[in-house]
C-alpha cells in the first residue's frame, strides 16, 4: 500500500528544491546512491497504484500546499530551530503538507498529525518522525488559540505571505491592477473549475447541457463566451457524454475568446504559430472552416498532443503539424504568408495560477522581462508571414501589463505597417491596444488578447 502523504512529500520537494514544474503527477524519488556507489531501488512505486481516493487527497495534498506555500513557509520557518537542508527537501514538504492540513483542510487533526509523523517510515527517515510531531503539535497548540474558521495571520508575515503570494508578484499585481488585484489574488488562491467547449456548429450549448443534467454532471453557462460550460464539479472528461466524438473539449472561458477573435473566413490560410496542446488549433478549425492551418511548436512532445486532440474530433487530415521555432522563420515557412496568424505566446502563465499554482514558486521577477523580450522577438518575426491586409491575433495567459499591452505599444511603435483593430467586446477591460480579461474564481482564467493589421507598405 503506498503512502500517499510520503508521495506528495516526495513530489513537492521536487518542485521547491529542485525547480521542477508539477503537472499533477507523482513524482519518483530518484535513486539514491549508497556508500559503494550502487544505486539502491526507488523506495515509492506509481501513482496507478493509487486508489481514487488517495489520488485525490494526493493531489489536494500537492495543489494546496504549492497554493499556500508562502504563508506556509513562514509558519514552518518560526518553528524550526534551523533550516533543513536540501538531502531532506522530502521532510521540509512533509512539514508543509502537515500544516496544510492542519489549517486547511478538515481532516481530524490526531488524523492528520499521525499520518504525517508515519511518512517518514516511508520516506525512510524515521529520525524525523520526532522533528515533524513536534512542529506540528506546537502549530496545532498555537491555532487552537484562534478562531480556527480564519487563516492564520503571524505576526512575522508580509502582507505578500499572508496573501500566499511571493513578494514581487504581489507588488506587480497590486501596482497593475490597483483596481482589481483583490480578484485576482482570490483566484489565484482557489482551486480551478473546470470549463467545457461545447462544439456548437454540431449543437446548441443548451441541448449539451441537458445532455450533461441527464447524465448527472450539473453546470452552468459561462458570462464570457456562448460556447462555455462551467461544470460544478470537475470530472474526467473521458466520461463526458460525446466527448470521444468531439462534441465538447475541456477548455476555459477566456481561451474560447480566440478562435472568434481570429475573424477567419472559410477560405483562410491560417497559422497557430505556438499551438500545443491545441486547444485553439481545435477550436479554430471547428470554428472557421479554414482553406489550410499550420500548426507549429517548439516541443515535440506538446505538439504530439495537438495530433491526439485533432484525432479526435476526425481533424488530424485537415492541418500540418510542425515542430520548429517560430520565430525561426528561415527554418519552417516556405514563403506562402498567412492571410491570419494566431501567437498564443509563451508568457508567465500569471493568468492561470489556479490550475498551476507552482508558478507562485518557480517564476522569478527577471523572468517577466525575459519573456517579454521572446514574446517581441516572436511578433517581430511572425509579422514577415503575414499577408497584406492579414491580421494577427496577439494572446497571452498573462495578467502583467509587461508581456502584454506593452509588447504591443513596442511592436507598433517599431512596425510601420502595423495597426491596432478594435475588439468590441462585453468582456473584459480596453488595456492599451488590447484586451485584458482578469482571472475571475469559479468563472474564467486570464487571458489578453491584441488584434493587429498589416498594411501593405508603398
Ligand atoms: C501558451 S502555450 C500555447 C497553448 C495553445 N495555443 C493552446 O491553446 O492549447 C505556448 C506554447 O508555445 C510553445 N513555444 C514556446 N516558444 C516557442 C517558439 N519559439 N516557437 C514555437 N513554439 C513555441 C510552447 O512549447 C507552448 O506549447
Amino acid at each position: 500500500m503506498q503512502n500517499v502523504r510520503a508521495l506528495a512529500a516526495s513530489s513537492l520537494a521536487a518542485v521547491i528544491a529542485d525547480g521542477r514544474p508539477f503537472d499533477g503527477s507523482i513524482d519518483m524519488p530518484r535513486a539514491r546512491a549508497n556508500k559503494r556507489g550502487a544505486t539502491q531501488k526507488a523506495v515509492l512505486p506509481d501513482q496507478s497504484q493509487l486508489n481514487p481516493r488517495d489520488l485525490a487527497l494526493f493531489r489536494e495534498l500537492c495543489y494546496g500546499s504549492l497554493r499556500r506555500y508562502a504563508l506556509l513557509e513562514v509558519m514552518l520557518g518560526s518553528r524550526l530551530k534551523k533550516p533543513l537542508g536540501k538531502r531532506d527537501a522530502d521532510i521540509h514538504a512533509l512539514l508543509l503538507i502537515g500544516l496544510y492540513q492542519l489549517v486547511f483542510l478538515r481532516t481530524p487533526d490526531h488524523a492528520a498529525l499521525s499520518a504525517t509523523v508515519n511518512a517518514c517510515i516511508a520516506l525512510q527517515k524515521t529520525w524525523a518522525k520526532g522533528l515533524v510531531n513536534a512542529v506540528l503539535r506546537n502549530c496545532l497548540r498555537d491555532l487552537e488559540q484562534g478562531d480556527r474558521k480564519q487563516i492564520p495571520r503571524p505576526a512575522q508575515a508580509s502582507e505578500a505571505a499572508l496573501a500566499s503570494h511571493p513578494q514581487w508578484l504581489y507588488q506587480r499585481l497590486k501596482a497593475d491592477w490597483p483596481q482589481h488585484w483583490q480578484q485576482i489574488i482570490e483566484y489565484n488562491n482557489s482551486p480551478p473549475h473546470m470549463a467545457l467547449r461545447v462544439d456548437i456548429a454540431r449543437q446548441p450549448r443548451a441541448d449539451y447541457q441537458h445532455t450533461l443534467q441527464a447524465a448527472g454532471l450539473a453546470s452552468q453557462t459561462s458570462e464570457v463566451c456562448d460556447s462555455a460550460l462551467l461544470l460544478e464539479h470537475a470530472c474526467d472528461p473521458t466520461t463526458l457524454p460525446g466527448f470521444d466524438e468531439g462534441l465538447c473539449s475541456v477548455q476555459d472561458s477566456g481561451a474560447q475568446l480566440a478562435a472568434a477573435l481570429l475573424h477567419a473566413g472559410e477560405g483562410a490560410s491560417v497559422l497557430d504559430a505556438c499551438a500545443a496542446p491545441g486547444g485553439k488549433t481545435l477550436h479554430i478549425l471547428q470554428h472557421c472552416q479554414p482553406k489550410s492551418l499550420c500548426a507549429l511548436d517548439l516541443d515535440a512532445g506538446r505538439l504530439a498532443r495537438v495530433h491526439e486532440n485533432l484525432k479526435r474530433c476526425s481533424r488530424s487530415g485537415v492541418a500540418k503539424l510542425e515542430v520548429a521555432d517560430a520565430s525561426d522563420t528561415g527554418s519552417w515557412w516556405r514563403g506562402q504568408p498567412f492571410d491570419r496568424i494566431l501567437l498564443d505566446a509563451p508568457c508567465s502563465g500569471s493568468g492561470v495560477i489556479a490550475r498551476h499554482p507552482d508558478i507562485k514558486l518557480l517564476r522569478r521577477e527577471a523572468d517577466i522581462a525575459k519573456l517579454a523580450g521572446a514574446q517581441l522577438n516572436l511578433l517581430t518575426a511572425l509579422w514577415i508571414t503575414l499577408a497584406d491586409d492579414g491580421e494577427l491575433l496577439y494572446c497571452s495567459c498573462s495578467v502583467l501589463r509587461e508581456e502584454n499591452e506593452r509588447v504591443i505599444a513596442t511592436f507598433l511603435d517599431n512596425e510601420a505597417g502595423a495597426s491596432a483593430l478594435p475588439i468590441d467586446a462585453q468582456w473584459g477591460i480596453a488595456c492599451g491596444a488590447g484586451r485584458q480579461l482578469l482571472p475571475k474564481k469559479a468563472s474564467n482564467d486570464g487571458f489578453f488578447y491584441a488584434r493587429l493589421r498589416k498594411s501593405p507598405l508603398r
